[in-house]
């Protein structure tokens, strides 16, 4: 899958070092190579010795090596690979990026590199949640540099929290998809994401807790797999991925104007948490207090089912392939069924929603949640517990397999 790509791996410091280990083995193992470099703190969590045996490669640590230099081997070492990945990269070695510093051999190679360049952060939560932490990471993307998580969950310190490096699985199929030859070139698809919010008047409405960010991963991922995508989202706090249209809308009826706007399309996925109901009249000033039983009674009337109409276009105007999502509190699996016959979609991706046994939330807001899928004719795989981007990553892979069949 790697063949004959180089990676120059740029390990900083922090716990998650050790990931990369693993990462490394998986690389050479599907025939790519990888060169290292190593930070100073990288070396305190693991030792150049292991990185050199399993790469099979001279690791990089000084920027002021004689016999390195000689041969300008940071301007050499920028441009003899095909991608440069740092991994895990730290709050530091992100801030130094994002401003241009260029003090050891890490940071300049990354300054002289003309290579595109993908990193999957790792840091304590409060460290990712900081203003200048998410500062230097826009700056990043908007100069096209690539992220790989990172991803939420039980962290080596001990806070729960966004911070974890990436699998090294999910930082392999990331590299996959990078290097691979475009498997959806061409084709159309439109993603809907997020909530909807219904006004009931214009400070208050109806919504959900969906944070959008599996519509979100999922647009990314078909993107990156050479996708023509259109994301269509409610209201959320992420920022508009780079390379798609993004169309932001607030309602149900909106969303549709939307999809309908957007389409022809080859695919439809149908990831957004539409709210099934409306205020009938969103009053037009802010609701009192003292309103009379009249004013503060709510009235609703049915959104319109996106999934359904789409999966329900004649058929030359219907997306060859229509995906939905079945969020349920429970009987999961016979409700996620029931939709087929109800909307006529083509495969379905059920999950469990609300707090589970021990009182943890699931799926919604949160960055993993354990999904089936479902096929029209029944067909259930169980996917167990997986990031959002893990899902997405699955989810590409049936889609280019049904382009791979019906060819
Ligand atoms: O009917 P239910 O909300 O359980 O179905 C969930 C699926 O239907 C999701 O794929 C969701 O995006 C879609 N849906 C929709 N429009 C609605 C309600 C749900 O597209 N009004």
């Amino acid at each position: 899958m790697l063949e004959g790509k180089k990676i120059l791996l740029i390990i900083s410091g922090g716990i998650a070092a050790y990931k990369v280990l693993d990462l490394i083995r998986l690389v050479r193992k599907n025939g790519g190579d990888v060169t290292c470099i190593m930070t100073k703190a990288a070396e305190n969590f693991i030792t150049p010795l292991s990185v050199a045996s399993l790469s099979q490669s001279k690791v990089y640590t000084d920027l002021w090596s004689l016999t390195d230099e000689t041969e300008m081997g940071h301007i050499r070492l920028s441009r003899e690979c095909d991608l440069v990945l740092v991994a895990p990269a730290s709050a530091d070695i992100i801030a130094k990026m994002a401003h241009g510093l260029a003090n050891d051999l890490a940071s300049t190679t990354l300054l002289a590199s003309d290579k595109p360049i993908m990193i999957a952060p790792a840091m304590n939560p409060e460290m990712w949640e900081k203003p200048v932490t998410q500062d230097n990471i826009l700056k990043l993307k908007n100069y096209g540099t690539l992220f790989i998580g990172p991803e939420s969950g039980d962290m080596a310190c001990g806070e729960t929290g966004t911070g974890r490096l990436s699998e090294p699985e999910t930082i392999f199929q990331s590299l996959c998809t990078f290097f691979s030859d475009k498997p959806l070139a061409k084709k159309k698809i439109i993603i809907t994401a997020g909530p909807t919010y219904e006004p009931v008047d214009p400070v208050r409405f109806l919504g959900n807790r969906s944070s959008g960010k599996q519509g979100y991963a999922i647009a990314e991922t078909l993107r990156d797999l050479g996708a023509e995508v259109t994301l269509i989202s409610g209201p959320t706090h992420l920022h508009p991925p780079k390379n798609m249209i993004t169309i932001s809308v607030n309602t149900a009826e909106e969303m549709l104007e939307a999809c309908k706007k957007a389409l022809p399309a080859d695919i439809a996925v149908c990831t957004a948490a539409v709210s099934d109901w409306r205020a009938k009249n969103p009053a037009a000033q802010k609701i009192k207090k003292t309103a009379s039983k009249s004013q503060n009674t709510l009235i609703l009337e049915e959104n319109p089912d996106i999934l359904k109409t789409i999966s329900q276009l004649p058929r030359k105007k219907r997306p060859a392939l229509v995906i939905g999502f079945a969020a349920e509190t429970e009987n999961l699996h016979k409700n996620a069924i029931k939709k087929f016959e109800s909307k006529k979609c083509d495969w379905i991706l059920a999950n469990l929603v609300g707090k589970d046994i021990s009182g943890k939330e699931r799926a919604f807001g949160c960055d993993r949640s354990h999904i089936y899928f479902i096929t029209q004719d029944k067909d259930t795989e169980d996917w167990s517990l997986l990031s959002k981007k893990e899902t997405a990553q699955k989810l590409a892979k049936k889609i280019i397999n049904y382009y791979n069949e019906s060819k």
